[in-house]
C-alpha cells in the first residue's frame, strides 16, 4: 500500500480498541519471568557453550603479538577466536569491520578475542590468560582541543535563510552563549547478548536487536555469505535506546565462535565492556546566538554544534530542532565534526534533539529573561506554522502553542516568581522551569503478514521489535480494530527475520510505521475475506466478529472454515514527508528544590504535555514519556562518561560509576496528550512519543534550577559542585 495522500476516514477511526489505555499483552510473560531474553534461550540450544570477550586495553595503536597458548590450555576451553584465525571478514553497512579488532586497534575495549569454553566461568578465567603486546599510538581524545580542526560534514551541510550576521548585529537584544553536553551511554538493563548456531552453512542468531533486517544484512556482508543464510530472532529486548540499532560484537563473535567449535555459542557483552565496546551519545559544544526585537520577536537565530567521532564517523546533529522550532527570518545552523579516537559515537534516544534541546531551550530561557518576557509567552510569540528555512513547506500539524498553554495552566505556572531566588521553603530554594519539546517524526517502509484461522484467531507476523516500548500491544490493537475481533483473538509474533521486514524500532518511527504496515496487511486480508464470502470488498465492514455488506451479515470465522486465509503487505510512504514538515511537539514543566546549604538538587514535580498525533495506546505511550522524562533528569543532573584524556577511554564503565536516576530521584510525573490526529503521518494518523519525551526536559530542569537559585550552569550535567560557589547568600 502506498501512502501518498492524506488519510481519510478508515476502520481505525472507530477507536473501539485502538486509542484505549490497554495493558501490555506481553505483560504477564514479563512480570512472571517467562519471556525469554536472548541469553536465556536455553530451549533453542541446550548444548550451547560460552564465549567471553577480550577487549583491547589501549585506545589506538596495534597488536604486536597476541599469545593465547595459556588460554587454550586452560580447563574447558574449546577455542580462542582472534583476527588471526577468524577468516576474512567483510564490512557491513554499519561499521561491522570494527567488531573484531587486530592487529589495528581503533578504540578502547574494541573486541580482540573471544574465548569459548564449556562454562562461563572457564571462559572468563581463560580470558584473563590472554597476553597481548601492544604498540600504542597517539590518539585524539579531547573534543575541546579537536574543535579547531573540525570540519563541515558532507552528510550535514550548513543550512540557513536570510542574512544572519547582519540581522544579529542589528538586533536590539542579543544573546551569545555556549553550552556543553557530555558523552552519554545507553545503559540499558539487558546487555547485548546473542546465541549463535550453525546448521551447515546456515546461521541462526537468537539475539537482542532493534533493527532485524539491518543486522541480518550486516551479518551476511561481514561473514561473506548470502543474506538468506542468516536468520535473526529477537522477540524480547531489555532496552536499547539506540545502542542495539546495529550488529554488535556479541552477535559477530558468537557466530565466529560457533563456527570454530561447531557447537552453539552464547555471548553477552560483559557489563564493564559495554560502555567502551559499543556506541555512545557523543559530547557536544554548542553555541547559540539569538537576536530579538525589544518586543520579543526573534530576528536572527544561529546554532552551531561541535562533536567528534572515529574516522569516517558522523556528527551529533544537535542543531536539528533549531532549524524548525522557532520563527526568525535570518538564521543558520552548522555542524562541525572533529576526528576523535574515543569509541564510536552514534544514535541514542532522540539523537540530535536530546542534546540540542539542552542548549536551545536554556538559551530561550536566558533570552526571555533579558527581554523581561515570560518564557512561555516568549515561545508562543515565536511560533511558526511553516518550516522557517522553506516557508512554502507547512508543518503537517503543529500545536506547540496549545501544549505550552495547557502545560502552564495545569502546572500552576502563574505562581512562578519571575525573578530568581525568591522562594524558600525551609532549607530549600524552590524554582519552576519549562521548555518546549520537539522531535522529528520519521516514517519508514514497514511490512506484515496477517493470517485468519477457522477459530477466528488473527495472527500477525512481522520482524518489528518490542524494545520494552509496547509494540506487541499496539500491533494487536491495530489488527483487532481492523478485523473487528476482540484483542484476545489476536496473536502477535515479532522479531524474527523470517517474517516480513518492518520499520524496526528506531528514531520513534516504530509505533506509527509498524502499525501502518499491519494496517496495510489487514486491508488486504479484509479484501480476501470479503471475496471468500462473496461480499463486495469496498462495502464490507468488520465489527464484533461479523462481516457486513449491504443487508448480509456473515461470521468472520466462516471465511476461514475450509482453509486459513493469509495476506501480506507493506506500507510505503510517498512524498508527504517532503511536502510537509512532520514533527512531534510538547512542553515540559519542572519544579525543583535546591538545598540552600549543600546545593543538592531534588526534582519535586514534572509535567509533560505532548502533541504527537493519535495516541494508539495511552497507557504504553504514557509509560514511554515518563521513562523519557526520567532519562531527561539523568541527562540534566547525572549522566556523564568521564574521559581519561591521556589513555582515551571512558573511566566510569559500569552501572556503579555511570549514574542514572533511581526511583527515589523521581517525583510524581504527569503526562497529558493533546487529543489529535495527523492524517499526513500515516493511515494510523499517529506519530511517535518515545523520543519526544526526553527532548527539552533537561533544559526545563536547568531553567528551574536557575529560577530557584539564580545560577546558570551551561555545562551538563548540573552537579552540585557547579552550583555551590554561586549559591545565594542566606542568613541564619
Ligand atoms: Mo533510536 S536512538 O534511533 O533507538
Amino acid at each position: 500500500m502506498k501512502f501518498d495522500t492524506p488519510a481519510t476516514t478508515n476502520p481505525i477511526d472507530r477507536l473501539t480498541i485502538v486509542g484505549k489505555p490497554t495493558d501490555r499483552i506481553d505483560g504477564p510473560l514479563k512480570t512472571t519471568g517467562r519471556a525469554p531474553y536472548a541469553y536465556e534461550r536455553h530451549d533453542v540450544a541446550p548444548d550451547a557453550v560460552y564465549g567471553y570477550v577480550v577487549g583491547a586495553t589501549i585506545a589506538k595503536g596495534r597488536i604486536r603479538a597476541i599469545d593465547t597458548h595459556a588460554a587454550r590450555a586452560a580447563p574447558g576451553v574449546l577455542a580462542v577466536v582472534t583476527a588471526d584465525n577468524a577468516g576474512r571478514l567483510g564490512k557491513g553497512k554499519h561499521n561491522t569491520a570494527r567488531l573484531l579488532g587486530g592487529p589495528q586497534i581503533e578504540h578502547y575495549h574494541q573486541a580482540i578475542a573471544l574465548v569459548v569454553a564449556e562454562t562461563f566461568e572457564q571462559a572468563r578465567a581463560a580470558a584473563a590468560l590472554v597476553r597481548v603486546d601492544y604498540e600504542r599510538a597517539h590518539g585524539r581524545y579531547d573534543l575541546a582541543r579537536g574543535r579547531d580542526a573540525a570540519v563541515e560534514p558532507k552528510s550535514d551541510p550548513d543550512t540557513g535563510a536570510g542574512d544572519f550576521d547582519a540581522a544579529y548585529a542589528a538586533a536590539a537584544v542579543r544573546l551569545d552563549a555556549t553550552y556543553t553536553t557530555p558523552d552519554q551511554s545507553h545503559a540499558m538493563m539487558e546487555p547485548h547478548a546473542s546465541i549463535a548456531a550453525w546448521n551447515g552453512d546456515r546461521l541462526t542468531l537468537w539475539t537482542s536487536n532493534q533493527m532485524i533486517h539491518w543486522s541480518k544484512r550486516d551479518m551476511a556482508m561481514t561473514l561473506g555469505i548470502a543474506e538468506d543464510k542468516v536468520r535473526l530472532d529477537s522477540p524480547y529486548i531489555g532496552g536499547g535506546f539506540g545502542g542495539k540499532l546495529f550488529l554488535r560484537a556479541d552477535a559477530l563473535l558468537a557466530a565466529l565462535g560457533a563456527r570454530a567449535v561447531r557447537r552453539p555459542v552464547k555471548v553477552a557483552l560483559q557489563r564493564p565492556l559495554i560502555f567502551n565496546n559499543t556506541t555512545h551519545r557523543p559530547a557536544t559544544i554548542q553555541r547559540l546566538r539569538i537576536g530579538c526585537r525589544q518586543d520579543g520577536t526573534i530576528e536572527a537565530i544561529a546554532h552551531e554544534s561541535w562533536s567528534g567521532d572515529l574516522p569516517g564517523g558522523s556528527p551529533e546533529v544537535a542543531t536539528q530542532q533549531s532549524r524548525w522550532l522557532y520563527a526568525g527570518a535570518h538564521r543558520k545552523a552548522a555542524l562541525r565534526l572533529a576526528t576523535l579516537d574515543l569509541p564510536e559515537g552514534n544514535a541514542m534516544r532522540a539523537p540530535g534533539e536530546a542534546p540540542g534541546m539542552l542548549a536551545l531551550e536554556v538559551a530561550m530561557d536566558e533570552m526571555a529573561e533579558k527581554l523581561g518576557i515570560d518564557p512561555v509567552q516568549f515561545r508562543v510569540l515565536n511560533d511558526t506554522q511553516v518550516d522557517p528555512e522553506q516557508p512554502e513547506r507547512p508543518f503537517s500539524q503543529r500545536r506547540l502553542v496549545e501544549c505550552l498553554r495547557t502545560g502552564a495552566e495545569r502546572f500552576g505556572w502563574q505562581r512562578r516568581a519571575a525573578r530568581p531566588a525568591q522562594v524558600r521553603e525551609g532549607r530549600w530554594w524552590i524554582g519552576l522551569g519549562m521548555a518546549a519539546a520537539y522531535r522529528n517524526n520519521l516514517v519508514m517502509t514497514s511490512g506484515a503478514r496477517v493470517r485468519l484461522d477457522r477459530r477466528g484467531i488473527v495472527t500477525v507476523e512481522t520482524d518489528m521489535t518490542d524494545i520494552g516500548t509496547g509494540s506487541y500491544t499496539i500491533i494487536a490493537q491495530t489488527a483487532a480494530e481492523m478485523m473487528g475481533v476482540p484483542l484476545d483473538r489476536v496473536v502477535v509474533r515479532l522479531g524474527d527475520s523470517n517474517f516480513p521486514v518492518s520499520a524496526g524500532s528506531g528514531g520513534q518511527w516504530g509505533a506509527n510505521s509498524a502499525t501502518a504496515g499491519v494496517y496495510a496487511a489487514c486491508t488486504k486480508l479484509r479484501e480476501a475475506v470479503a471475496r471468500r464470502l462473496d461480499l463486495d470488498p469496498t462495502a464490507a465492514t468488520f465489527e464484533d466478529g461479523i462481516v457486513r455488506a449491504g443487508d448480509r451479515r456473515i461470521a468472520l470465522t466462516e471465511a476461514a472454515q475450509d482453509a486459513e486465509l493469509a495476506a501480506e503487505d507493506h506500507i510505503e510512504f510517498g512524498d508527504l514527508a517532503e511536502r510537509y514538515r512532520q514533527a512531534t511537539f510538547g512542553a515540559h514543566f519542572v519544579e525543583v528544590g535546591v538545598d540552600a546549604w549543600t546545593a543538592e538538587i531534588r526534582v519535586r514535580r514534572m509535567l509533560a504535555v505532548c502533541a504527537a498525533g493519535r495516541i494508539l495506546n495511552p497507557k504504553s505511550a504514557r509509560s514511554q514519556v515518563i521513562g523519557a522524562m526520567t532519562m531527561g533528569v539523568g541527562a540534566a543532573l547525572m549522566e556523564e562518561l568521564a574521559i581519561d584524556r591521556r589513555l582515551g577511554f571512558f573511566v566510569n564503565h559500569d552501572l556503579a560509576g555511570y549514574e542514572v536516576p533511581v526511583h527515589a530521584d523521581i517525583p510524581h510525573q504527569e503526562v497529558v496528550f493533546l487529543d489529535e490526529t495527523d492524517p499526513i503521518s500515516s493511515p494510523m494518523k499517529a506519530k511517535g512519543v518515545g523520543e519526544l519525551g526526553i527532548c527539552g526536559v533537561g533544559a526545563a530542569l536547568a531553567n528551574a534550577i536557575h529560577n530557584a537559585v539564580g545560577v546558570r550552569v551551561r555545562d551538563y550535567p548540573i552537579t552540585l559542585d557547579k552550583l555551590i560557589a554561586q549559591m545565594p547568600r542566606i542568613g541564619k
